[in-house]
């Protein structure tokens, strides 16, 4: 895959495989290739565009939406604070659009990734965006996570599903001692029916991040920004 950035800073996603049409005129196939990565070529029209490689940020941009696809700094607060890394065991419920998965399989590989869904048209669409992607550390599991949880021994169970606190005791469980539980919820009184039901074997902290974009043209902040999409709370089990 290529990313291509045009002179206003758009970005496309591309296989390569087929000339790419533009508003600006045709990009020809032969122009998309490994040799002019880190160059500008020009559409036949004569406009420019920046040709690179894609990462796991621009696919999680490009993925096809079904659900609510999380945002990168809540996906960045719940590795940081779980302390991810490669060959981590997670399990994450539900797999939605998968972008959060995306995000997750990319930072545990070579491990693989299980993701609970209870429904076909989400996995369906999420599936997709793994294949266009290569994505291949992922495993959808059509199961209700609120029924157990078959992996054990887990690094992180990773929660964005609608009543999180009936995947507690399954998560009790599965979790390794020391291991992390992370709910991702829109509204605080999920959160805190959530939190309540931890009991006394985790240790936990909640928390909402607020992105504030900065215009350097003008050294002051955008007027809009990404606000409120949810409240995370990360849990570490400290005893069964
Ligand atoms: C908001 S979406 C998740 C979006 C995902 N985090 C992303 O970034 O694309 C919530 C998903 O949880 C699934 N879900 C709801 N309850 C579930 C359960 N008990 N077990 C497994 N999946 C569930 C829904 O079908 C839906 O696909």
């Amino acid at each position: 895959m290529y990313l291509l950035i045009d002179e206003k800073d758009r970005k496309y996603l591309v296989k390569g495989d087929k000339d790419m049409h533009t508003n600006y005129g045709v990009i020809t196939a032969d122009k998309l290739c490994d040799e002019n990565v880190g160059t500008i070529i020009e559409s036949h029209q004569g406009h420019k565009y920046r040709l690179i490689k894609p990462n796991i940020l621009d696919y999680m941009e490009k993925a096809k939406r079904g659900p609510q696809a999380m945002t990168p700094k809540d996906c960045a607060i719940i590795s940081t604070f779980s302390g991810l890394s490669p060959g981590s065991k997670v399990v994450e419920a539900g797999v939605g659009s998968g972008v959060l998965s995306m995000y997750l399989a990319n930072l545990i590989t070579p491990a693989t990734l299980t993701s609970y869904e209870i429904r076909e048209d989400f996995a369906k669409i999420a599936q997709g965006n793994f294949e266009r992607f290569g994505i291949n550390n992922v495993e959808i599991k059509m199961k209700n996570i609120y029924e157990g949880i078959d992996e054990k021994e887990l690094d992180l169970i990773s929660l964005d599903v609608p009543e999180p606190w009936r995947a507690i005791e399954p998560a009790k469980a599965a979790l390794k001692i020391g291991g992390y539980i992370s709910s991702y919820s829109p509204s605080i009184e999920q959160n805190k029916k959530f939190c309540d039901a931890l009991g006394d074997s985790f240790t936990h902290d909640t928390l909402e991040t607020i992105q504030r974009d900065w215009d350097m043209e003008v050294v002051r902040p955008f007027s809009r920004m990404i606000a409120h999409t949810g409240f995370i709370t990360i849990a570490r089990l400290v005893k069964r």
